[in-house]
């Protein structure tokens, strides 16, 4: 299929910046009758105008053992691949390593689905028979490298135009060659802003369940890495949606059930006249994108927060009880923090490269997601603000983040929104940072130092002292180390 004139320009970009031109040029003198693709993701990105990330070349009419001897005269080639007929090769000069395949039936996408299966490939395989393998249409284009083509048999750009997530041919059969492709769905569609066709939206409901499919090894076929993967990548692109489409198509009874519970796990109406625990937290997060929380905080929150917003009251149905009439909810942040820890460790939330959370960070925010609402800010001691404003590096700010927009979404069924907690906290906060040149501020004497002033042996009196220095100093009351000094010998002499 010829193209416009745009689309081929911005081919040719990233063909020559990628130096994929100069290795096409060379692979087609050397061995006549080869064909050089662009295909899968990178096709798709570069029709749509995003970045892109890794570039898939396909070669066909070449064996896979001539095209490994010829590449090694051209830079590095990593063999790892070679099993499944892909080598990784970087260009000398070339500032990215392409994988490059010959034509395949099967596919290993390392991704569980294939691991058992030897995969078949072909150096005269039709293109389109490679392409017939792969999981949506918008993913099943190839490049022609020479010609300028699109090589385009199942309609992934129409589809593209439509902005519909649709599998090549049965997605039946698409789903069982490899189960992450259910979740592969949801995140195409959620980082394109795309609808799953009603075929394939059916079958993803209808197979769902092969989530957690084990292979006769008794291992997982789709790694809990890989899920973790997908998901992260969908709810940073949009939690809301992610969470909703999560729970639409049954992914989170099967892999997240502590999150279901919280869907009709009633509150107070006095408190909470926005809804149960769930519409409470789905408000919470769409609050990340207010304008209110744009007023406070300069830059987007981090994906460890919005993970720590999307389970800081995952304890809530758990601790659930009525106490004189009442219903409370005792405790759930610091048993939301554990149970949150285990779901994460159980996902491997970690792992993603990139994209992996922080789980200590996730747990300090939701053990401590209530400190402003037990204690008043400026009723505080400033050395106990100070481990929560300027603990681990950006963990301060992102408790606050999480505080205002649990306060957000949080709305008393008589009386108006109630921020005045955070505003207390956030400007406290703010003058600390200010009064300080260092974040935090350097204290003025150390351990070994207060020892030898008041002649102490290593023990607790030693911290009890650094703490009350501390504070005096976090108050502006010693405001150098002479003073620091004074105020040992003068006020703590034992
Ligand atoms: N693919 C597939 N089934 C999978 C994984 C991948 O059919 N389970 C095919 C698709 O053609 C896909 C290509 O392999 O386009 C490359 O896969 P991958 O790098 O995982 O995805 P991209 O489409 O490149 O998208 P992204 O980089 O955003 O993950």
């Amino acid at each position: 299929m010829k193209m416009n004139k745009k689309i081929v320009n911005d081919f040719s970009k990233v063909l020559k910046q990628e130096l994929i031109f100069d290795l096409a040029g060379k692979v087609a003198k050397k061995i006549p009758g080869s064909e050089i693709y662009v295909v899968g993701g990178a096709v798709r990105d570069v029709i749509l105008g995003r970045p892109i990330k890794d570039i898939d070349i396909l070669v066909r009419k070449v064996k896979i053992v001539d095209l490994e001897k010829f590449l090694k005269s051209y830079g590095k080639v990593d063999l790892v691949g070679k099993r499944f007929s892909v080598l990784k090769f970087l260009p000398r000069g070339g500032r990215q390593q392409l994988d490059i395949s010959i034509p395949r039936l099967d596919f290993s996408f390392g991704t569980g689905g294939y691991k058992d299966v030897k995969v078949k490939s072909d150096p005269d395989l039709p293109i389109e028979e490679d392409l017939a393998r792969r999981d949506f249409t918008i993913n099943a284009m190839a490049w022609n490298v020479v010609t300028n083509e699109l090589v385009d048999p199942y309609g992934g750009l129409k589809d593209l135009k439509l902005k519909i997530i649709r599998t090549v041919g049965s997605p039946k059969e698409r789903f069982a060659e490899d189960y992450s492709r259910l979740l592969r769905a949801i995140r195409f569609a959620i980082q394109l802003g795309f609808k799953i066709e009603e075929k394939t939206w059916s079958a993803v409901k209808k197979h769902i369940g092969h989530i957690n499919d084990l292979a006769e090894s008794g291992e997982r076929k789709v790694p809990f890495e890989i899920i973790s993967s997908e998901f992260l990548k969908a709810f940073n692109a949009n939690p809301v949606e992610t969470v909703k489409i999560y729970f639409e198509c049954g992914a989170m009874a099967k892999l997240m059930p502590e999150i279901v519970k919280m869907k009709g796990c009633a509150q107070p109406k006095k408190y909470h006249s926005e809804g149960d625990v769930l519409t409470h937290t789905l408000l919470a997060l769409q609050n990340l994108e207010s304008k209110t929380f744009k007023k406070y905080f300069a830059a987007p929150p981090d994906l460890s927060t919005k993970t720590a917003v999307f389970l800081h009251d995952i304890a809530k149905p758990t601790t659930k009880r009525k106490m004189e009439g009442r219903v409370v909810f005792y405790n759930h942040d610091k048993e939301g923090a554990k149970i949150a820890r285990r779901l994460l460790d159980r996902m491997k939330m970690s792992a993603p490269p990139e994209l992996g959370v922080d789980i200590d960070k996730i747990f300090w925010m939701i053990e401590h997601h209530l400190v402003f609402f037990y204690s008043q800010p400026n009723e505080m001691k400033k050395t106990t603000l100070e481990k929560y404003f300027f603990g681990p590096a950006g963990r301060g700010e992102s408790l606050l983040q999480l505080f205002l927009v649990d306060a957000l979404a949080t709305k008393p069924e008589k009386e108006k929104l109630d921020l005045s907690r955070f505003k207390m906290a956030y400007q406290l906060w703010n003058e600390m940072k200010e009064n300080k040149k260092e974040v935090p501020p350097k204290p003025f004497l150390n351990g070994d130092e207060v020892m030898k002033i008041l002649k102490l042996a290593p023990g607790p009196k030693v911290g009890e002292v650094l703490e009350s220095l501390r504070e005096e100093q976090l108050n502006g009351r010693i405001k150098s180390k002479k003073e620091a000094e004074f105020f040992l010998k003068k006020t703590l002499t034992l």
